[in-house]
């Protein structure tokens, strides 16, 4: 069967009635904030409606005050640690407590974009509300001091969940007990391909906190031992700022754009200041302690999908790029290779992630380099062709890592073939 019917064919698998699992092996057995995005993108290719009913889904867990969580457990969470019963979150305490990077605008902008079915385009247009409801959120709840940065309390935010970018600042959070006895995780993928015991256990400890603080957004800002300004999820969230601006102003909600394009402002004045001069790289901060994280991981590439403008200033950010991709045989590692930290087989700690690929393809587009976004369209597309749908992949051989028939994997593979 060709490659692209095998794509189709592992989302339909992994569809479980509005909403799609990464991968049906039990590994993640609810609905991922981020994966359901970035799968409608694929969906889209050959099921426009179904790929708006996994956005309309997600947002049918949007929390009252505008946050929407990075899981929704609807069915039987059983093969998941931590599952419903542990987060015991939200209204419903079928979710979890925390968010993910805020890729939905982006999405919803590409969706309505490709469509000209008008009944396509209402339902998208009956999502815009929320997503500005979640805009707002974010900066409110995760910036309440306005500094154009808003802050990830737990690694699992980020979607990067161990990436030794947060090394430091998570080796300051308390380890709690042990929970290697609760993780499945470990049932359903190699433990050298997923993030260590250490760093299971202060995930852990980290929930344990914000459910004893009853999931305030107000308080968890505050006391979280785990709180960084994260350069990616910044740049997902500056890149969604821009598309949600330009679908309010399709829409014709003036008074929507003029609120985003403040926070796009301050979100692009912050970013540029997270250069890194010495080192030609973009860093975040530790927001607990102020100091720089100079650790360079994928993230700090992503600022080529959300501001040209600022990119177009720093030419040594490309050659750093470069410089990774001399260093690999398939493109982008997810950490910069060179350094003793990348692993090329751990999860967030060097392997590719298509995904990421994608957003990197798009922003190298935009700053005028479509020679680089073409090699790595061409490495994402080799990768499937010789390792199939898996979660993520070895830059060194690429090998297939983590889970197998992965739902975004293949909906990046019919998103990125398609192109
Ligand atoms: C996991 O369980 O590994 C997820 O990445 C957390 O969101």
């Amino acid at each position: 069967m060709e490659l692209k019917q095998q794509a189709i064919e592992i989302l339909r698998h992994n569809d479980r009635g509005g909403y799609t699992v990464p991968t049906a092996s039990g590994l993640y057995p609810a609905q991922w904030n981020w994966d359901s995005c970035l799968v409608a993108l694929g969906l889209a290719q050959f099921d426009e409606p179904r790929a708006v009913v996994e956005i309309e889904t997600l947002f049918r867990g949007q929390w009252p005050d505008g946050m929407v969580p990075h899981i929704l457990f609807h069915g039987d969470d059983s093969s998941y640690f931590p599952n419903a019963a542990v987060w015991q979150a939200g209204p419903t305490g079928r979710s979890s407590g925390i968010t993910q990077p805020l890729v939905a605008a982006t999405v919803v902008r590409h969706l309505f974009e490709r469509s000209s079915d008008p009944m396509i385009r209402a339902r998208l247009t009956a999502l815009v509300a929320k997503l500005l409801v979640s805009h707002r959120w974010c900066y409110a709840a995760r910036d309440p001091y306005g500094t154009g940065l808003v802050s990830i309390i737990h690694p699992w935010e980020s979607g990067m969940d161990n990436s030794p970018v947060w090394d430091d600042a998570l080796a300051a959070v308390e380890p709690g007990p042990s929970v290697a006895h609760l993780r499945k995780d470990t049932g359903f993928a190699a433990n050298e391909h997923r993030p260590t015991g250490p760093e299971y256990n202060r995930y852990i400890n980290l929930v344990i906190k914000f459910r004893d603080n009853g999931y305030r957004a107000d308080r968890l800002y505050e006391i979280s031992p785990f709180r960084v300004a994260d350069i990616g999820f910044n740049a997902i969230l500056q890149r969604a700022n821009q598309d949600l601006h330009s679908l309010l102003a399709a829409i014709g909600d003036a008074a929507g754009a003029e609120e985003v394009a403040a926070m796009e402002e301050r979100t692009s004045d912050a970013i540029a200041r997270c250069w890194h001069e010495e080192d030609g790289f973009f860093y975040g901060v530790d927001t607990r302690n102020g100091a720089v994280i100079r650790k360079p991981g994928i993230g700090g590439l992503l600022p080529l999908l959300a501001d040209p403008e600022v990119t177009a200033r720093q030419p040594r950010l490309l050659q750093r790029l470069d410089s990774w991709l001399t260093r690999v045989t398939y493109g982008v590692p997810s950490f910069d290779p060179g350094r003793p930290e990348f692993e090329p087989q751990r999860y967030w700690r060097g392997p590719v992630w298509l995904i990421v690929n994608w957003m990197l393809i798009d922003g190298l587009r935009r700053n005028g380099r479509p020679d680089l976004a073409e090699r790595i369209r061409r490495d994402s597309l080799a990768l499937v062709e010789r390792s199939r749908f898996a979660e993520y992949f070895d830059p060194l051989n690429g090998a297939p890592l983590g889970g197998s028939k992965f739902s975004w994997t293949a909906a990046m593979y019919l998103h990125l073939a398609a192109d």
